[in-house]
């Protein structure tokens, strides 16, 4: 077989891919590890930037989402128990977010790769990239018991955290970096009415945050310990520990109901770079991971993929320069964000070790973006998303 571009994973940063590229006459296929119902059981976060709402609409890729999404004007932050700090971004900048689950977006990908005809390959096992520092990369793969080899002129690895792509670009130019965090947060789904805001909560008892799904789902988190499972975590404990850490007004607003969906995750930030090699070009969490504090990683994916896009567009049409760059200008909007959730995280959780003096600096800093509106542009104008440069030059 022989494709312009092989997609390596169907996740978001996959399947918008390949949307993008049948859009614009270039003949890709992807090739996902998993079922088509596997990859659309995942619950993932749902805070989407101004500019991933808009690029997704720019692609056809709206209708639902604004059906459906909720947009919301502020970032609010519970602190001290019962102090609320409310951030209007919308007021500061003219920018909103919209929340929307990550689960419907895929949902949403999927249908139109149906509707287009696009070539989505579940079950892809084995997959292996090859030559990819030659002008001739080729891809091989295992299907119902079958070899396939697939030629291709370019390879995009949108294979995730543990995907085969990037372990292809060789140790000697690769450098990862990474920063665990000493909790996890455990989430869970409860069809109750959500708080009208997206909140975040600064606590002694540990971090906690209240987001939505829909009118009567409720998408929730607290921050636990590493090793917990959620087998120690019965629904009464769940809500026990979310209304001490929120304060009184907003945990009176929300009844407690049996949760649907239950599920732990570790924190962590991880940068490999670079993002490209030979003809291979990384995309979303292939290269980069983010803890979810910020709410970024998808946006991060959405934002990796339209460089991509843009850049290979560009290079079928004789313009090289967008993929001769992408790695450059990509990295350098994944630090912003990947900096902005460091930060986050540092200012929202209650690390193992941490004293009363680092618990009053937390609050502090709190009260200080509280009274200061550059502080608050800061925070609103990383959280609502950095632009987007250029990548293809004249
Ligand atoms: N071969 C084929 N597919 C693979 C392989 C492989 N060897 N390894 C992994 N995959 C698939 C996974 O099954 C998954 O569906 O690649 C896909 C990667 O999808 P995601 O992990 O969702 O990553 P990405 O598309 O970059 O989206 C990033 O997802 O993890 C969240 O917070 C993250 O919201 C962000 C978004
Ligand atoms: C979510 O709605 O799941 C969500 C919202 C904000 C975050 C993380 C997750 O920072």
């Amino acid at each position: 077989m022989k494709k312009q571009v092989v997609i390596v994973g169907g996740g978001p940063a996959g399947a918008l891919l390949l949307h993008i590229l049948h859009r614009a006459g270039i003949d890709a296929i992807v090739l996902e590890r998993q079922t088509r119902e596997y990859v659309l059981g995942r619950i993932r976060a749902g805070v989407l930037e101004w500019g991933t709402v808009e690029l997704l609409r720019r692609h056809g890729l709206g209708a639902r989402m604004d059906e459906v999404g909720t947009p919301k004007d502020t970032i609010n932050i519970a602190w001290k128990g019962s102090e609320l700090l409310s951030v209007d971004t919308h007021e500061l900048l003219g920018k909103r977010m919209m929340v929307y689950g990550q689960t419907m977006i895929q949902e949403d990908l999927y249908a139109a790769s149906d509707e287009a005809g696009t070539h989505l390959v579940f079950e892809a096992e084995d997959v292996a990239l090859h030559d990819i520092d030659t002008d001739s990369p080729w891809i091989t793969y295992q299907h119902d018991g079958t070899e396939v080899r697939i030629d291709c002129d370019y390879v995009a690895g949108c294979d995730g955290f543990h995907g085969a792509s990037r372990p292809t670009i060789p140790a000697s130019i690769r450098r990862e970096m990474i920063k665990e965090y000493p909790f996890g947060w455990l989430g869970v789904m409860a069809e109750t009415p959500p708080l009208p805001m997206l909140m975040y909560a600064n606590h002694e008892r540990g971090f906690a945050l209240c987001s939505s799904r829909n009118a009567n789902l409720a998408r929730l988190y607290v921050q636990c310990p590493l090793d917990d499972t959620v087998d120690d975590w019965s629904d009464d404990r769940f809500w026990d520990e979310l209304f001490a850490r929120i304060p009184p007004e907003q945990a009176a607003q929300i009844t407690p109901q049996p949760t649907i969906e239950k599920s732990i995750a570790p924190l962590r930030s991880f940068v490999s770079e670079p993002m490209s090699h030979g003809r291979l070009f990384l995309a979303g969490d292939a290269a980069h991971i983010v803890p979810p504090t910020g709410a970024k990683g998808l946006n991060l994916a959405v934002s990796d993929v339209h460089y991509l896009s843009e850049s290979l567009i560009a290079a079928f049409n004789g313009n090289p320069s967008g993929l001769e760059r992408y790695s450059e200008i990509a990295l350098r909007r994944v630090w912003g964000a990947v900096r902005f959730s460091w930060w986050l995280t540092g200012l929202l959780h209650r690390f193992p070790d941490q004293t009363d003096f680092d618990q009053r600096a937390q609050e502090q800093e709190l009260l200080y973006i509280t009274g200061s509106e550059a502080a608050q542009r800061s925070l609103s104008e990383q959280y609502v998303g950095l632009p987007f440069e250029d990548v293809v030059t004249a």
